[in-house]
């Protein structure tokens, strides 16, 4: 499957996504991972010392190196971002100057090198606390300045139309995918579903904020990693943007939790802790473009994820 022979640039190409998206594609590819190593999920592969694969410690914020690393690629894919809701709320400069100006930087490098084609990460929170069936064309919201976790929101909407800006005015085509809450084997850097399985194989509480009855749609890091290739693979993908989750795959945090708990057979209860922070309530997408323009849709249920995951977990050294 496309695409073969081609040099990818991959930014936070040590991350939880990339790592799976190299696993794919690293056979038939030469692929360059740009990353300052903030995280590193690639630690548990076996591609470090893969021939096709070259690994360059280095910030998005740092232009020079940008430059000196995407060299002549044919493709770039910008994953590397600040994410986890407490981080952006902590450290709202550092996670719109990585972000905004980060994209802008890697955009910057590619219209320099004379690169043409960009796949962008954008977030499922451009569609604010309620959302149901979210589409591409509908509205995105963004919270209110009060309240700094829509920093992260705003930066990645703000970079979805820089994305645009360049394939307007320079020719760069870009894509950009919003995913929505993708889980799996290497999600090191946290998430609800992460940190849910962390104690529960420990036998200790699972913290659920609330009441447990927020509402979240799963996808599993394998149908994310199908959708990637798909994009990367197909000229109708350049100039959109794509909704990439599973609406058959939804639940509520609560369900989530006692899922976990009774999949990994743990001694573990819940604990409840009243959130600080805004709440997204309910965050359900429309996955019927991707179906439509890619070919694409989730194939991984909820439970079979929760036990690939869990799975994942318990090996895990
Ligand atoms: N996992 C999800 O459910 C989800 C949901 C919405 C959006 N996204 C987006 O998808 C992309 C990949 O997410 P992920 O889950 O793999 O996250 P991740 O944290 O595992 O990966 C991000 C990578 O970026 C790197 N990085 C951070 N700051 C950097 C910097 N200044 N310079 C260079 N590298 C830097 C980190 O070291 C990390 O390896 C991100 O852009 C994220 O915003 C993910």
């Amino acid at each position: 499957m496309e695409p073969k022979n081609k040099k990818i640039f991959i930014t936070g190409g040590a991350g939880f996504i990339a790592s799976h998206l190299i696993e794919r594609i690293i056979d038939d590819n030469e692929v360059v991972v740009f990353d300052n190593m903030h995280r590193n999920a690639l630690a548990y592969t076996n591609l470090v010392n893969h021939k096709n694969l070259k690994i360059v410690k280095g910030d998005v914020l740092d232009v020079k190196s940008i430059e000196d690393g995407i060299g002549n690629s044919d493709i770039v894919v910008h994953m590397a971002a600040i994410v986890g809701v407490s981080t952006v709320i902590e450290k709202p400069n550092t996670t719109l100057k990585v972000n905004l100006i980060g994209t802008y930087n890697v955009l910057e490098a590619c219209r320099k090198k004379g690169i043409g084609r960009i796949i962008t990460f954008s977030t499922s929170e451009v569609y604010g606390p309620q959302i149901y069936q979210a589409d591409e064309d509908g509205m995105t919201t963004l919270g209110p300045l009060s309240k700094p976790r829509w920093v992260y929101a705003m930066s990645k909407l703000a970079s979805e139309f820089l994305a645009y800006s360049y394939q307007k005015e320079f020719g760069i085509k870009f894509t950009s995918v919003r995913p929505f809450n993708v889980y799996g084997p290497r999600q090191i850097g946290g998430g609800a579903i992460h940190n849910f399985i962390i104690n529960a194989l420990k036998n200790e509480p699972l913290i659920v904020h609330n009441h447990g009855s927020q509402i979240r749609s799963w996808c599993y890091i394998d149908d994310m990693t199908d959708a990637l290739e798909l994009v990367l693979a197909n000229k109708k993908a350049e100039g959109e943007v794509f909704n990439i989750g599973n609406p058959q795959a939804t639940t509520t945090t609560l369900q989530t939790a006692e899922t976990v708990i009774r999949l990994a057979s743990s001694k573990s209860r819940m604990e409840f802790q009243e959130l600080k922070y805004p709440e997204v309530e309910i965050r359900v997408p429309s996955v019927e473009k991707a179906k439509r323009v890619l070919g694409w849709q989730p194939k991984i249920g909820f439970e079979e994820g929760i036990k690939r995951t869990l799975e994942w977990y318990r090996n895990k050294k």
